[in-house]
C-alpha cells in the first residue's frame, strides 16, 4: 500500500505583504531606562497627578475581569479642551462625536493612515519629524514627500508646502493638455515639531487647510501645551466661518478636512497608560475609528484619563516648570555659547563642541542621563534632544552635560 506523502518540509515562513516585508520599523524606546534620569522621549519626568495615581489604585478586581467602559470619556475631553481654549463647558461645537479615543496617538497615526492612505497616494510632510509618520505611510504603500525645514533656524517651509498641496500652475504651453496631477492625500504637520522646536502659527495651518479641502490635514498637537500654538480656540472662535460662527454650530463645519492629534502621554505624565485623541469632524472621527478594535483602550487608562482630565492645575503646573527650567538652561546654553535651537515643546537640540555627539551621550549616559541622539536625521545629525524636566533636573543635567562635553 501507497505510505502518505509527507507534508514538504517549508523552507521559510510566508511572506506578509510587500509593504511590510520592506518596512523599517520604527525603533521604540530603548529598555532599561528606569532608574535613570530620563531627557530623551519628552516624557514627564516627574509622573501623573497624585490623583491618577490614587484613581488607578482605587480600581477593584472586577474591573479588570469584565471589558472596558467608555461612556462619558468623550464628553469629558471635549469639555477639557473647551476650557484649556478658554471657553466655559457646555460649550458650542464641539460634542463627544468630535471626539476618537486611541491607544496612544501613535495608534490614531496609524488608524488615519489605515483609513485614508491607499497605495500609491502621497503623503506630503516635513523633514525631519516625529519619526512614525514615515512607516505608516510605507506600510500603507504610500508616497512619502517630505520637505525640509529650512536648514539653520528651521524656519517651516510654508510656500513649498503650499505649493506641493496645490500643485503646478499650468503654463501657456501645459494649458492644452495639463498633466494629471491630484493633491496629497494627507498632509502631516507636527505642531511644534518634534524635534526641531519649530512653531507655525495656527491661522497659518488653516490656510493650508483651505488651500486644499481633497487633502486631510492632520495636526499633530502633542507638545502644543509648551507654546499654546492650537488650531482649536481658532475652530471654536469661527475662523474660516462667514462671520461669527452661531452658537451651537459645528466646530469643524468650515474645516472638515482638519484632524488634531492630542494625547495624555507627555504632559499629563500617562505615557504608560497608552491614550490619545483624534478631534475633528464627525464623518472624519468615525472613519478613523472604523479601523480600530472595538476594545483597544484598556480599562486602566480610561479611569487614569477620567483623573488626569480632571486636574488640569497638576499638568499647567508642570507645564510652567518646565518653560522656567527650559528658559534657565537656554540662558546657560546663550552664554557659554553652545548652539542650540527648539522655540516650541519641552525639548531642545544641542550641538556638543568639545566631542563627538556619540560619546558625550555616552558620558551623559554614564552620568545616569539619557538624552536622544539625532544620529543619521536631516539637518540635525550631530546634535543630542534633550528633554526638559524641572528646575532641579536640569541643574542635574547642566553640570553633567558641561562635564560630558568637555
Ligand atoms: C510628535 C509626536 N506625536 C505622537 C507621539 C506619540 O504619542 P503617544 O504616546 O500618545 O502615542 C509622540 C511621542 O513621542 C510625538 O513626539
Amino acid at each position: 500500500m501507497d505510505r502518505p506523502a509527507a507534508p514538504q518540509a517549508a523552507s521559510a515562513p510566508p511572506p506578509a505583504r510587500p509593504e511590510v516585508e520592506n518596512l523599517q520599523a520604527y525603533s521604540a524606546p530603548l529598555e532599561g531606562r528606569r532608574g535613570l534620569l530620563r531627557l530623551d522621549f519628552n516624557e514627564n519626568t516627574v509622573g501623573p497627578s497624585p490623583r491618577v495615581v490614587e484613581a488607578i489604585r482605587a480600581i477593584p478586581a472586577e474591573h479588570v475581569a469584565i471589558y472596558p467602559e467608555y461612556e462619558g470619556l468623550q464628553a469629558a475631553v471635549a469639555a477639557s479642551l473647551l476650557r484649556t481654549s478658554g471657553l466655559a463647558a457646555p460649550g458650542p461645537g464641539l460634542e463627544p462625536h468630535h471626539i476618537g479615543l486611541f491607544n496612544g496617538v501613535d495608534a490614531a497615526l496609524h488608524a488615519v493612515f489605515q483609513a485614508y492612505g491607499a497605495p500609491g497616494d502621497r503623503l506630503l510632510t516635513t523633514s525631519p519629524t516625529f519619526g512614525y509618520y514615515s512607516p505608516c505611510a510605507r506600510m500603507q504603500g504610500m508616497v512619502i514627500e517630505a520637505i525640509p525645514y529650512r536648514p539653520n533656524d528651521f524656519a517651516f517651509p510654508f510656500d513649498a508646502i503650499r505649493a506641493a498641496l496645490t500643485g503646478p500652475t499650468p503654463g501657456p504651453s501645459q494649458a492644452a493638455a495639463p498633466q494629471p496631477w491630484s493633491p496629497p492625500r494627507l498632509l502631516l504637520i507636527c505642531n511644534p515639531n518634534n524635534p526641531t522646536g519649530t512653531r507655525l502659527a495656527p491661522a497659518r495651518i488653516l490656510e493650508l487647510a483651505a488651500a486644499s479641502p481633497a487633502t486631510l490635514v492632520v495636526v499633530d498637537e502633542l507638545y502644543e501645551a509648551f507654546s499654546g500654538d492650537s488650531v482649536l480656540p481658532l475652530l471654536l472662535a469661527g475662523a474660516g466661518a462667514e462671520g461669527t460662527r452661531a452658537q451651537g454650530a459645528d466646530a469643524f463645519a468650515a474645516f472638515p478636512n482638519l484632524l488634531v492629534l492630542r494625547s495624555l502621554s507627555k504632559t499629563a505624565g500617562m505615557a504608560g497608560l497608552r491614550i490619545g485623541f483624534a478631534i475633528g469632524h464627525p464623518a472624519v472621527v468615525d472613519r478613523v475609528g472604523r479601523v480600530t478594535g472595538p476594545y483597544d483602550i484598556n480599562s486602566f487608562a480610561v479611569t487614569a484619563a477620567f483623573a488626569a482630565l480632571d486636574d488640569q492645575a497638576y499638568v499647567d503646573a508642570f507645564v510652567a516648570e518646565v518653560l522656567a527650567a527650559k528658559a534657565l538652561l537656554q540662558q546657560r546654553l546663550t552664554a557659554a555659547g553652545w548652539r542650540h535651537e527648539g522655540e516650541g515643546g519641552n525639548y531642545l537640540l544641542l550641538w556638543p563642541r568639545a566631542r563627538g555627539a556619540a560619546a558625550v551621550e555616552q558620558r551623559l549616559r554614564d552620568a545616569g542621563i539619557l538624552v536622544r541622539s539625532m544620529a543619521g536625521k536631516p539637518l540635525i545629525d550631530g546634535s543630542l534632544r534633550v528633554s526638559i524636566g524641572t528646575r532641579a533636573q536640569m541643574e542635574q543635567f547642566w553640570s553633567a552635560w558641561q562635564q560630558a562635553d568637555s
